[in-house]
């Protein structure tokens, strides 16, 4: 796939609030820091679409993009939305600001129409933490498809970054019979970026392939 144009669309503090929903959407969540805006530079190949920034609860609304992009060698032009969405487990936010922000994002994960897939981002430096267990196990029990997106591998060894997303998966093994796809990216090295689009657009092609039925 590449990458024609991608400009920001709009902030909304509800998905009733989001634009309209017609075209296939990606959204991209993990706690507060893990690298969501980042990635979705990489992915789009811009230095400043989405936010940065290196202090946590930067992203506060639920931000579309709209995407351009055409399958490999051909000029035909699909498209379609990325969505950064706030970081859960942001310590420094009043309980009452947390619970808005808990509220604003499941209602937006289970509601929205033209959701395809959540990639959930996890910091691939550390062993499974609970946080990202307990919402991958919501997302589960939602029957949100999703695939596990382990960021920042550069700033450790490979075998350390491979214990950790053997042990994340591990974790899921408990209560999932399945498990989802995997993908170690990068932002430095610009790895996982391939693999990430691929997905999109299988999935593109399918959502595309199902419309107005
Ligand atoms: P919030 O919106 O606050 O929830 O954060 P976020 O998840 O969008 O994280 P953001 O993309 O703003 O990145 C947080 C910090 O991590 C920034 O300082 C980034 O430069 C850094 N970072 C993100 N991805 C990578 C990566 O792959 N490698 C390295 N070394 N740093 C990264
Ligand atoms: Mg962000």
């Amino acid at each position: 796939m590449v990458i024609r144009s991608s400009q920001y669309i709009i902030s909304s503090p509800e998905y009733t609030k989001c634009p309209e929903p017609d075209r296939p959407e990606y959204a991209f969540i993990g706690r507060s820091n893990v690298g969501k805006s980042s990635l979705i530079n990489m992915i789009t190949n811009s230095t400043k679409l989405a936010k940065t920034s290196a202090s946590p609860g930067k992203t506060q609304l639920i931000n579309h993009f709209g995407i351009e992009s055409s399958p490999t060698n051909k000029a035909e032009i699909i498209h379609w939305y990325i969505v950064d969405l706030p970081g859960y487990g942001f310590a420094k936010v009043s309980q009452s600001q947390r619970e808005k922000w808990k509220k604003m994002i499941a209602d937006y994960l289970r509601k929205r129409k033209n959701l395809v897939h959540v990639f959930v981002l996890i910091d691939s430096r550390h062993s499974p933490q609970q946080l990202d267990l307990d919402f991958v196990n919501q997302l589960g029990e939602w029957q949100i498809p999703f695939s596990l997106v382990f960021t920042k591998s550069d700033k450790e060894n490979q075998r350390t970054v491979n214990t950790n997303v053997k042990s994340f998966l591990n974790a899921l093994r408990d209560t999932w019979q399945f498990l989802p796809q995997q993908i170690i990216t990068s932002t430095i090295k610009r790895t996982g970026r391939e693999k990430i689009l691929q997905l999109i657009e299988e999935m593109n092609t399918e959502w595309l392939s199902g419309e107005g039925e």
